[in-house]
């Protein structure tokens, strides 16, 4: 069991480790206020496809603790709010029309509050089993003790469980499968040298961090095994989004007869989108890219174009692995 949580729900609070302070700092941002809550996601304070997921549900189940009067008008304004938080992870949307229903099924009644939260408490548990599931599967992807290298961040703090991507290296090194980890930097916001650096580091696991342009070396030298990433979105044809870099890896593998393997949830598949081009890609500010770190390293009267997501095309994806299967091509997952 990990010693830390991305998200923790407790006396009526969400408690939120801040992850734009790690790994430096270990700070919590504890709050009962879904606009806290929008923000946090905003600036990702909670990040993660399944963790902004279950953060959102607490979000929009929270914005009923002190209102009894009007609530139909403060349940839609929170569900807006925190429904424009992001537009990839379509594990948002899942999480707020999750709760959308209980609300809709339940508004006359006494105990509203307790229902929506009951219901936000059951979607974070099945996080937790999720995540687990998707450990299992992972461990068949191996044949070997692997060196294995991952982008973003897809541990612990990514989810409300022990992660996907990452939690199947983890158990895979439990069970003497994993050698050696890269993780790569993932520019702009660091997720992987910051984030996956710092769960490696407290998991035990040997790693190194590298910058994403690294990447294509370590496949020339012969230094990775497998390719392992999450997705925030998946099409029913198989096509997936994640972090931005992570298509480069899938060509990278392509070219260097590398594994290249997803890890999600089911949560993760959106049976509304037949194809990636469905995929709707946040924008972020440019300010991410004109600074570093809070210091401006670039004029920031540059153009910058910074989409947070890119879309990794089934064909060049080996396995996508859930809680369920490890599901190979050609995929369908309208049935799944
Ligand atoms: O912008 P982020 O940090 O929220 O992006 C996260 C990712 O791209 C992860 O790889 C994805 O959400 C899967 S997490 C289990």
């Amino acid at each position: 069991m990990n010693k830390y949580s991305a998200i923790e729900f407790k006396d009526d609070r969400l408690i939120i480790l801040d992850q734009t302070k790690l790994p430096l700092k270990e700070e919590y941002i504890s709050t009962d206020d879904y606009e806290r809550i929008a923000v946090a996601i905003e600036r990702l304070e909670v990040r993660g496809a399944p963790a902004i997921g279950v953060a959102a549900a607490y979000g929009l189940a929270l914005s009923l603790k002190n209102n009894r009067t009007g609530c139909e008008e403060i349940f839609n304004k929170a569900f807006q709010r925190l429904f424009s938080t992001r537009p990839t992870a379509v594990n948002l949307f899942f999480g707020l029309n999750e709760i959308k229903n209980v609300f809709k099924k339940n508004k006359d009644s006494e105990n509203l509050y307790s229902l929506l939260i009951e219901k936000a408490v059951e979607l974070h548990n099945d996080d937790i089993k999720m995540c687990d599931g998707i450990a299992l599967n992972g461990l068949k992807i191996f044949t070997k003790k692997s060196r294995v290298l991952t982008h973003c961040n897809t541990g612990a703090l990514a989810t409300s469980g022990n992660g996907t991507a990452l939690n199947v290296v983890r158990h895979a090194f439990e069970n003497n499968l994993v050698e050696f980890v890269y993780a790569d930097e993932t520019r702009p916001l660091l997720q992987g040298s910051r984030l996956t650096a710092w769960e490696l580091s407290k998991l035990g696991i040997p790693f190194a961090i590298n910058t994403d342009s690294t990447a294509a070396v370590l496949m020339k030298e012969v230094k990775v095994d497998l390719v392992i990433a999450g997705s925030d979105r998946i099409a029913v044809n198989g096509d997936a989004a994640n972090k931005i870099g992570t298509y480069n890896l899938a060509v990278l593998c392509k070219h260097h007869n590398i594994p290249f393997y997803i890890a999600a949830p089911t949560t993760t598949i959106d049976k509304n989108c037949m194809s990636g081009k469905e995929i709707k890609i946040e924008l972020r500010d440019k300010k991410e890219l004109t600074h570093f770190g809070g210091t401006q390293v670039t004029s920031d009267e540059y153009d910058a174009y910074c989409p947070a997501f890119d879309v990794t095309p089934n064909e060049l994806i080996t396995a996508i692995i859930t809680e369920k299967d490890v599901h190979k091509p050609p995929y369908n997952f309208n049935n799944v």
